[in-house]
């Protein structure tokens, strides 16, 4: 009986393997996986991303603020917050020249609209839209520093994340090129203080 059991978990084994091959093989199960719909995958893989195995970390949004920033590239318009899990926020408060192994970053994204509430108030002194606020999410991306693993790209691994799926490996490759330029340990974002 123990021995059956023994047999049938293996062969669900081999099964999965063989999916899991599979899987990276043809391109329309790499478009099926990009959107987490691949069978028998399990959510601890469909969940990270290509090349890294990023995962959204638990527990984000209760981090702390890094920054803010506003991102318009033609019809694109964004605001966007940064934030630092514990070991990045302390670099970052004090400063560091680089992060230390642990530390993640996430990158918060919604499309920035115009708030008609808020419009309604000003509206007594000032007419017109001029209050914008967050709308709809768009995607959420992660840094996680790892200087070992991560050891050909600079110490971090990235990830994108739309709906809670991870973006596709062509996507993942364009991260690590354009973060090269930025001049504190391949991160954009500067340590907001308070006002
Ligand atoms: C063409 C350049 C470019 C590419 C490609 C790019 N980034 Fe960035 N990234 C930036 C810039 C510039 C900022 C800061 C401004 C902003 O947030 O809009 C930024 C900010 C970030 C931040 C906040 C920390 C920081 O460095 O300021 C994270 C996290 C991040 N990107 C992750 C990613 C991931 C994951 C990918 C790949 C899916 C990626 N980026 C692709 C340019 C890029």
């Amino acid at each position: 009986m123990a021995v059956d059991l023994e047999k049938a978990n293996n062969m669900r084994r081999v099964a999965f393997l063989l999916v899991a091959v599979l899987g990276l093989s043809g391109s329309a199960a790499r478009i099926a996986s990009a959107s987490g719909e691949a069978a028998g995958k399990p959510a601890s893989i469909s969940s990270a991303s290509p090349i890294y195995g990023v995962t959204i970390p638990p527990g984000y949004r209760d981090w702390q603020l890094i920054a803010v920033n506003h991102l318009q590239i033609g019809k694109l318009d964004q605001l966007r917050a940064q934030l630092g899990n514990e070991k990045a926020y302390k670099a970052f408060k004090e400063g560091k020249a680089s992060f230390p192994d642990g530390a993640i970053i996430a990158a918060l994204h919604w499309t920035r609209v115009p708030s008609e509430e808020n419009d309604k108030a000003l509206a007594v002194e000032f007419p017109g839209a001029q209050s914008f606020v967050i709308g709809p999410g768009v995607n959420i991306q992660i840094m996680v520093k790892d200087s070992k693993k991560y050891a050909a790209s600079g110490g971090w691994g990235f990830g994108d994340f739309r709906d809670g799926k991870p973006g596709d490996e062509a996507l993942t490759k364009t991260c690590f090129p354009c973060h090269q330029s930025a001049t504190h340990d391949f991160v954009f974002a500067h340590y907001a203080p308070a006002p």
